[in-house]
C-alpha cells in the first residue's frame, strides 16, 4: 500500500509538526523509516524535509503514503479538521493519535475511524520532545492490540509501547493519571519551597529532604507508603491506629494557617484540608489517610 521502500524499515506518516510531531518525525528518520509528513502550516516541515522527509501536499496524500500514520496535534478536534476532508483515504490505515484528549474523545474518535475502515490506536506519550526515543521513554496505547502488534517495531522508535487495554479511552486515563500525580506532586513541592522561602530559606536547603521523601515513598522499606497505601486502596480497608485521619486533618489545617500567616496562596492547602475534613465528617476520622479516596470516589451526597 505504501509509496516508499526503505530497506527493512516500514514507512510511516507523521501528521502535525509541533514540538512533539517534529521530534517524532526526526526520530523515525534517524531510525531509517521512510517518513512522510504533513502539517497545517507547511513551512514547519522544512527542517524535516532537509533531513529526508517527504512533504505530502495534502492530508489525503499523507495517509496514502504509509499504512501507519502517527498524529500529534494540539487536540482531537485538530485531527477532524485535518483528516475530516480526507476521510476517503482512511480505509485500511492504522491511525495512532498521540494528542491530548479526554477518554470520551478517544472512544468517539475510535468509532469515527472504524466508520471509515481505519483502526485508531490512541496513545499517551510519557516524555517531552527531547526524551522521545531515549531510554525510559514509553507510550501508553489502548484499542486494538493487533494493530499495535503490526506496527510495534516502528512505534518502538518513539518509546516502549505499553498496551493498557481494548477500551480506546484507557491510554488517556493512564496518561492523565500520571500527569495528575506529576503536576500535583510538583506543585506541592513549589508550595513547600515558597513556605520555607518566607523565612529566607532557599529551596535547595529543602531539596534533600523532599527527594529523600519521594525516594522513600517508592521504596519497599518502612516508609514505602506508595506500595502500602496501594494495598489499602485495592482492599478498601484503611487502618489508622498509628496515624488517624482526624489528627492529619488538624495538621493540614495548621499548614493552611502557616501559609496564610506567611502571605502565601492557600487555595490548594485549603482544598486538601476540606477533603480531609469531609472524610472525617463521613466517619473516617479513626481510619488512615487513604480513606479520603472514599470522598474522591463519591464527592456528592
Ligand atoms: N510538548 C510536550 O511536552 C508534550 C508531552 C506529551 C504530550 N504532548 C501532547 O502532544 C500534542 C502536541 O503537542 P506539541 O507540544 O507538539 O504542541 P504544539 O507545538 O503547540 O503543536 C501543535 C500542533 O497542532 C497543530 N494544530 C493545532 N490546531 C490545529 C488544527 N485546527 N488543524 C490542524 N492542525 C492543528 C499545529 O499546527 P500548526 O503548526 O499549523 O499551528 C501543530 O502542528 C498535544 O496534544 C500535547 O498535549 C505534548
Amino acid at each position: 500500500m505504501s509509496t516508499h521502500t526503505g530497506g527493512d524499515r516500514a514507512p510511516v506518516t507523521v501528521i502535525g509538526l509541533g514540538a512533539m510531531g517534529s521530534a517524532m518525525a526526526e526520530t523515525f528518520l534517524r531510525a531509517g523509516h521512510p517518513t512522510t509528513v504533513w502539517n497545517r502550516t507547511a513551512s514547519r516541515a522544512d527542517p524535516l524535509v532537509a533531513q529526508g522527509a517527504a512533504l505530502a501536499a495534502s492530508p489525503a496524500d499523507a495517509l496514502a503514503a504509509s499504512d501507519l500514520a502517527v498524529v500529534s496535534q494540539v487536540d482531537y478536534e485538530a485531527m477532524y479538521d485535518s483528516l475530516g476532508p480526507a476521510e476517503g483515504a482512511l480505509k485500511g490505515r492504522v491511525l495512532v493519535n498521540l494528542s491530548s484528549g479526554t477518554p470520551q474523545e478517544l472512544r468517539r474518535a475510535s468509532a469515527w475511524a472504524a466508520g471509515h475502515g481505519a483502526e485508531l490506536l490512541p496513545g499517551g506519550i510519557m516524555v517531552p520532545p527531547p526524551g522521545i526515543g531515549r531510554p525510559g521513554a514509553y507510550v501508553f496505547y489502548s484499542g486494538s492490540e493487533a494493530a499495535l502488534d503490526r506496527h510495534r517495531r516502528t512505534l518502538a522508535a518513539l518509546g516502549t509501547p505499553t498496551y493498557v487495554g481494548a477500551d480506546a479511552g484507557l491510554a488517556m486515563l493512564y496518561y492523565q493519571a500520571m500527569l495528575y500525580v506529576f503536576w500535583s506532586g510538583l506543585s506541592s513541592y513549589f508550595h513547600a519551597a515558597a513556605l520555607v522561602g518566607t523565612a529566607g530559606v532557599p529551596a535547595k536547603e529543602l531539596l534533600p529532604f523532599v527527594s529523600g521523601m519521594f525516594a522513600d515513598l517508592s521504596s519497599d522499606g518502612p516508609m514505602g507508603f506508595l506500595r502500602q497505601l496501594t494495598g489499602e486502596i485495592d482492599a478498601g480497608a484503611y487502618p489508622g491506629e498509628f496515624n488517624n485521619l482526624r489528627m492529619q486533618a488538624v495538621g493540614m489545617d495548621h499548614i493552611v494557617h502557616a501559609s496564610r500567616d506567611a502571605g502565601l496562596d492557600t487555595g490548594v492547602p485549603e482544598a486538601l484540608k476540606e477533603l480531609f475534613e469531609r472524610a472525617v465528617e463521613r466517619g473516617h476520622g479513626s481510619e488512615g489517610l487513604t480513606s479520603v479516596i472514599e470522598v474522591i470516589k463519591e464527592p456528592k451526597r
